[in-house]
């Protein structure tokens, strides 16, 4: 086998690994059939008392970088149970929530139901988005990249920046290698066989690691998160649900007055590319 087809046959065989393994972890998620949003005043509390935590972080990074516009569509490409999709639909942006796991979808389609929303669900690949040139006014996802090699990031990059409009942003968040936490964590789950989720990388730059295909935009990228990335802890401890919630608990408990520290390099890498006029 020659040296291209290779490196083909691993990002191929990467892309599979990642699908199977979020298809048989969603599965799990949506067998248990928890509600995603807590609602009422324990929903506001739990909010609050998480402010630090990554849900909340991310949360904000695409509200900001997306923007809370009406105008056309917004396309979250790898969505998993569209914890972030249906904030955005929640607060009135046409979103769009595509994944490779029918699971997922099937969960985000309970809770959207649950809201009374009807965000479109879509089962495909951000490698082959099922979509016409230039739709959406925006496209995002959320630790989907990092599951691939760097020619998986280059072609859903790609991908990603097809279906966005002219002056239309491509917000890509991925592990960041100045997480410390992350690899120790990641590690040590997987020696114990407690890592569900195969090959995640941790990237310092996609811009630089993909500068033929980014040359041409305006590409903007930060790091945020030194707090959150500290959640990742939960993975040195036995999958004990009791043993869990109390580190989270905990976690939530001491680092709320702190969240600013999350606008300090740490778990994600945020990579925001705006498309030209063409
Ligand atoms: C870290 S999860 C995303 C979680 C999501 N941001 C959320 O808040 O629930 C990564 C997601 O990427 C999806 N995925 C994996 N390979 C994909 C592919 N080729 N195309 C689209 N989605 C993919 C997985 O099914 C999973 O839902």
């Amino acid at each position: 086998m020659i040296q291209s087809d290779l490196k083909q046959k691993q990002e191929t065989d990467l892309a599979r690994e990642s699908a199977k393994n979020w298809e048989k972890h969603w599965a799990k998620v949506s067998a248990a059939g928890k509600p995603m949003f807590a609602s009422g005043i324990w929903g506001g509390f739990k909010k609050f008392l998480q402010r630090a935590g990554s849900g909340a972080l991310i949360s904000k990074i695409i509200r900001t970088e997306i923007g809370d516009s009406s105008e056309g569509y917004v396309l979250e490409a790898g969505c998993g149970t569209g914890y972030l999709g249906l904030q955005m639909a929640r607060s009135g942006r046409k979103t769009v929530l595509l994944d490779v796991s029918p699971s997922a979808l099937a969960y985000a389609g309970s809770e959207a139901n649950r809201l009374e929303l009807k965000p479109p669900r879509v089962k495909g690949s951000v490698f082959h988005l099922p979509f016409k040139d230039a739709v959406f006014s925006g496209t995002f996802n959320v630790g989907v990249l990092d599951h691939f090699g760097q020619q998986g990031r280059k072609n859903a990059a790609l991908e990603m920046l097809r279906v966005t409009k002219p002056q239309g942003k491509v917000t890509i968040v991925t592990n960041d290698v100045r997480s410390y936490v992350h690899p120790y964590a990641m590690k040590y789950a997987a020696d114990r066989g407690r890592w569900p989720f195969g090959f995640k990388a941790a990237i310092s730059s996609l811009q630089a690691e993909i500068p033929d295909l980014l040359k041409d935009y305006d590409v903007n990228e930060y790091s945020r998160g030194f707090l959150s990335q500290f959640e990742f802890g939960h993975y040195f401890l036995p999958p004990m649900g009791a043993l869990k919630a109390l580190f989270f608990g905990t976690f939530y408990f001491c680092t709320w007055p702190f969240a600013f520290l999350n606008r300090f390099a740490g778990q994600y890498l945020v990579t925001v590319i705006k498309k030209g006029d063409s």
